[in-house]
């Protein structure tokens, strides 16, 4: 059996922004359709969808109306399926995103819920009559987890109001979830990202949430048993079809119980994502995730950006490296060159890592978190639920540049959805292709070469501790150099994510070497 998503790189599309096809400034799936080559050039394995289906919206997709059709502005059911057909011609895996923890409020579901204070569909959710509001919960978006009906009624929503949560406690809501697997497994998809998949069960005596005792809803172990269920429908179909997590736990311990052989295969590797450019962390965080994932056989993945953290040119280039929700401002001043710099550092040694990589749209072009969009056009509900206090999401969610002077790069005919920087004409994917420099001629090097990495663990090789150097294999090693003077090493030079000085390693650079 080939198991492709064992050392895969899988390419997230967020479709409101990858390209426009038909000129209303969102992108669409015939966007994608008439840029799959980029895709193909870069040398990508998979590409993962962020939510496609019916949707208001209102958390960009994350609040599905309709688990078994694509939004209309994206475009249809059957360009789906041509959609996925096209690319598995080129030897691409599909990946959709599954959103389980929640509906949205538009739901046919909780349309009927409303309709009725005696609405059997209440069942489905987690609605409450109590006079107060049944808990003090802090919601994952800020703010409280609880709304009331028109009929004085609250129902739970860990994420907005327009996201009401789903109680897994009930049947109905199991074998509906396994049926929609079996739809879309139907029509060719390689896989599901499981969005939230620690959050579906909630303690029914809705407890406080109180440190040192079981969260209410956070990773309980119920929670296993859905994913049992899941993988045995996975299982049950030809080809290899996989199911990766968005499981955010403070504990590798914790995490790696979605990992066992009849759960999961693999699971976003949150803590390198929101890693501080620190070599003790990410040596820390390498070491804790190859630790808790060899004794079960389960595959690493490694992350550095995705659709909901900030940009890591931007990131990187700041006093504070790290990632994090609570401190994530902007306006924090940042240097572009080096965030850049260490992007680039930071691109290689995640690629020689044993394991899947995951590359965010847009981070093969070196783009940066824009900070300057007007309130106005601001749309992530975490900037309208927090007070304006956490600036949101979207500016890493802006449309990529693709070519040209000017906005919207070739994003399409019309204004994107969310304005782009004037400096991304040096950024377009036409500039850069051009350009052996750029980043993106860097990840497709880098895409290109990671096929001939011998497969297996890795072996750390004796180094200053701001270096991380490791082998794989006998013939290859990874030397990344987070301390503040070059280094020497030795070894045939693959690649490197920057100018070399006189053979030596400058700081916040990563080589590939051959032994
Ligand atoms: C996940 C998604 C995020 C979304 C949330 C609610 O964390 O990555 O974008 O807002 O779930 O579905
Ligand atoms: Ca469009």
């Amino acid at each position: 059996m080939s198991t492709w998503w064992r050392d895969a790189v899988i390419y997230q599309v967020y479709p409101r922004s990858f390209a426009d096809g038909n000129g209303d400034g969102i992108g669409d799936l015939a966007g994608v359709r008439a840029h799959l080559d980029h895709l193909v050039d870069l040398g990508v394995d998979a590409i993962w969808f962020s939510p496609w289906y019916p949707s208001p919206q209102a958390d960009a997709g994350y609040d599905v109306a309709d688990y078994r059709n694509i939004e209309p502005i994206f475009g249809t059911l059957a360009e789906a399926e041509t959609l996925i057909s096209e690319a598995h011609a080129h030897g691409i895996k599909i990946i959709i995103d599954i959103v389980p923890n929640h509906v949205s409020s538009a739901h046919p579901w909780f349309q009927a819920a409303l309709a009725s204070p005696d609405a059997p569909e209440r069942e489905l959710f987690w609605f409450r009559t109590s006079k107060e509001r049944p808990t003090d919960w802090e919601g994952e978006f800020g703010g409280t987890t609880w709304t009331q009906t028109e009929d004085g009624a609250w129902y739970l929503h860990l994420f907005d109001k327009a996201q009401p949560d789903l109680n897994w406690n009930h049947p109905r809501v199991r074998e509906e979830h396994l049926d929609i697997l079996r739809f879309w497994l139907d029509r060719g998809v390689d896989g599901f990202r499981v969005d939230s998949a620690a959050l579906l069960i909630k303690d029914p005596a809705l407890p406080p949430v109180v440190d040192g005792e079981p969260h209410p809803f956070h990773d309980r172990d119920e929670v296993h048993e859905v994913y049992r269920e899941w993988r045995r429908v996975i299982d049950s179909y030809e080809g290899d079809r996989t199911l990766i997590g968005e499981v955010w736990l403070p504990s590798p311990e914790r995490f790696a119980r979605y990992l066992r052989p009849d759960e999961m295969h693999s699971a976003f590797n949150l803590d390198f994502l929101c890693s501080p450019w620190d070599p003790a962390r990410l040596r820390e965080v390498i070491e804790d995730t190859i630790r808790v994932h060899e004794p079960l056989g389960a595959v690493a993945t490694w992350v550095i950006s995705n659709h909901d953290v900030t940009r890591p040119v931007t990131r990187y280039g700041r006093e504070e490296t790290g990632f994090s929700f609570a401190a994530k401002r902007e306006g924090t001043p940042t240097d572009l060159r080096l965030g850049t710099v260490r992007a680039r550092a930071a691109a290689l040694l995640s690629l020689a890592l044993p394991g899947a990589a995951y590359v965010y749209q847009g981070e093969e072009l070196g783009l940066e978190e824009n900070e300057d969009i007007p309130p106005e056009l601001r749309q992530d509900p975490m900037w309208h639920r927090s007070g304006h206090r956490d600036p949101g999401r979207d500016g890493c969610r802006v449309p990529l540049p693709w070519s040209g002077e000017e906005p919207p790069f070739g994003f399409g005919a019309g204004a994107p959805w969310l304005p782009q920087p004037r400096a991304w004409k040096d950024r377009t994917v036409a500039v850069q292709q051009a350009d052996p420099a750029s980043m993106l001629s860097l990840y497709r090097s880098a895409l290109s070469y990671r096929r001939s990495i011998p497969a297996g663990s890795l072996a750390w090789i004796d180094s200053d501790p701001d270096v991380l150097a490791f082998q794989r294999g006998d013939g290859f090693a990874c030397i990344a150099n987070l301390s503040a003077a070059a280094v020497p090493f030795t070894g045939t030079v693959l690649l490197a994510s920057g100018p070399l000085d006189d053979g030596l390693l400058p700081p916040d650079t990563t080589v590939w070497l051959a032994l």
